[in-house]
């Protein structure tokens, strides 16, 4: 038998005298509402219910202070949003790319406090006082000043046909430098499986990471 409770299955007698009924609750928070409005907040009941009604089917948005290749930026944005849509769509910086939105192929790969994140994962309201560094953000010199040097490697390498994986592919191989993974090419590789290139230019991926870790 079924020990549920129900509001019509408890008997009067037995309900607490101080608990608001239904009816006493919605006539409260009614007159307060009511109230409210009279005080002159919105004295427009039509405005009242379009406010009502937009408050109700806005998404939860959260306030977020970060800084992104050394520049600090607050932003309100809907709490869904990933740092990858922050960075393409609010901060104007495309260079990290959507490949599956679902962290498998590391197309999005950015250092976030100098840790490699697939950024289409990562909530952007919970980065409060991170510090972000993308591909744009890279270069020691600037969009228009010196390589990185793991970019120039690619260059010389040719590593990269389509280019479309590479932003993620060089942001993870810096990732993967700063840790310490590149004792062999095998370790390179293991370390960086989670960057697909449909290109299938493995090869010299990797030896442009090993090429910016030991000069070879
Ligand atoms: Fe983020 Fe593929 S787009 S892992
Ligand atoms: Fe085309 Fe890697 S270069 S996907």
């Amino acid at each position: 038998m079924s020990t549920e409770l129900t509001e019509s299955a408890v008997p009067p007698s037995t309900a607490p005298h101080s608990a608001p009924s239904r009816r006493t609750f919605i006539a409260t928070t009614t007159a307060v509402g009511g109230a409210v409005v009279a005080g002159g907040l919105i004295t427009d009941p039509a405005a009242l219910a379009a406010e009502t009604e937009a408050a109700a089917e806005a998404p939860p948005s959260g306030r977020v202070s970060l800084t992104v290749n050394g520049k600090r930026h607050t932003v309100t944005v809907d709490n869904r949003t990933a740092l990858l849509d922050l960075l393409r769509e609010h901060l104007n910086l495309p260079g990290s790319k959507k490949g599956c939105n679902a962290g498998a192929c590391g197309a999005c790969t950015v250092l976030v406090d100098g840790r490699r994140v697939n950024s289409c994962l990562t909530l952007a309201v919970r980065l409060e006082g991170a510090e972000v560094t993308t591909i744009e953000g890279l270069a020691p010199g600037g969009e228009d000043g010196e390589l990185h040097p793991l970019q120039k490697a690619f260059i010389e390498e040719d590593a990269f046909q389509c280019g479309y994986c590479t932003p993620g592919q060089i942001m993870s191989g810096v990732g993967c430098i700063q840790e310490g993974h590149t004792g062999s090419r095998d370790e390179i590789r293991e370390w960086m499986s989670g960057n697909i290139c449909r290109c299938g230019c493995y090869v010299k991926i990797v030896r442009a990471v090993e090429q910016t870790a030991h000069g070879k």
